[in-house]
């Protein structure tokens, strides 16, 4: 079996396909529900503020697939469209960000194809979050296939700034003017130093807690 396509020869129909995807999703989505009920009842807090999860639309693979050079064939959408299945997870805190990508990694069904830390590494646009591309088994009634998720880690404040970053994108279709850049670059500063001090005045006051 192909370590990247995993199987998807045998998968016939772009429904099937889509299924499978869906299904990869929702393993994600219960592990990550676990996950956050655990760390509930050992840490007496939730690190996962909230999860969205979505589907590419089928335009919006056609048009990467052509971006890259390649015809819309199903085996060349599971071979080189990574974020078909995606998941975005906002944190209250940074550290709750590597705690979550630490423990998902761990799971030895997850296997992590790429990692890409764009908080150690931000963009030139600004843009911090943390990437994570994985594979899980997802067991069908004849096979089990190993359906790619692209999963993106963030803070509250990492996806505000992402979801404004992302509308000017878009209104300027890329070209915005450079002084709307600059700001945004500012404001990415800002939103580092608030989940830095965030996160300080948190781990102090957890600790006053802790200590009754
Ligand atoms: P594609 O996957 O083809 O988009 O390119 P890539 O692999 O170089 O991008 P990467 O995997 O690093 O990022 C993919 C996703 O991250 C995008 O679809 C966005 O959701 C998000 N992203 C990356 N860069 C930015 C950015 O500068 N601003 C915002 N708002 N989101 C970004
Ligand atoms: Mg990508």
């Amino acid at each position: 079996m192909d370590s990247r396509t995993g199987g998807y020869d045998q998968v016939d129909s772009w429904n099937e396909v889509l299924l499978i995807y869906r299904s990869a999703l929702k393993e994600i989505n219960t592990k990550l529900e676990i996950l956050n009920d655990e760390f509930q009842h050992v840490h007496r807090y939730n690190p996962i503020e909230h999860i969205k999860s979505r589907i590419k639309t089928s335009e919006s693979i056609v048009k990467k697939l052509k971006k890259k050079g390649y015809e819309s064939t199903i085996e060349n959408m599971v071979e080189y469209v990574d974020d078909i299945a995606g998941i975005r997870i906002i944190c209250s805190f940074t550290s709750d960000i590597y705690h979550i990508a630490e423990m998902l990694a761990n799971q030895n069904d997850i296997k992590v194809l790429e990692i890409k830390d764009y908080i150690k590494n931000p963009k030139a646009s600004g843009y911090k979050s943390y990437h994570m591309l994985v594979t899980v088994p997802i067991f069908l009634s004849d096979k089990r296939i190993e359906a790619k998720v692209e999963i993106q880690i963030r803070t509250v404040a990492m996806d505000f700034w992402a979801s404004l970053e992302h509308k000017i994108h878009y209104k300027f279709e890329g070209n915005a003017p450079s002084h709307i850049q600059e700001e945004l670059v500012d404001c990415a500063h800002m939103v580092s130093d608030l989940d830095t001090k965030m996160q300080s005045l948190n781990e102090e006051v957890q600790s006053l807690i802790d200590e009754g």
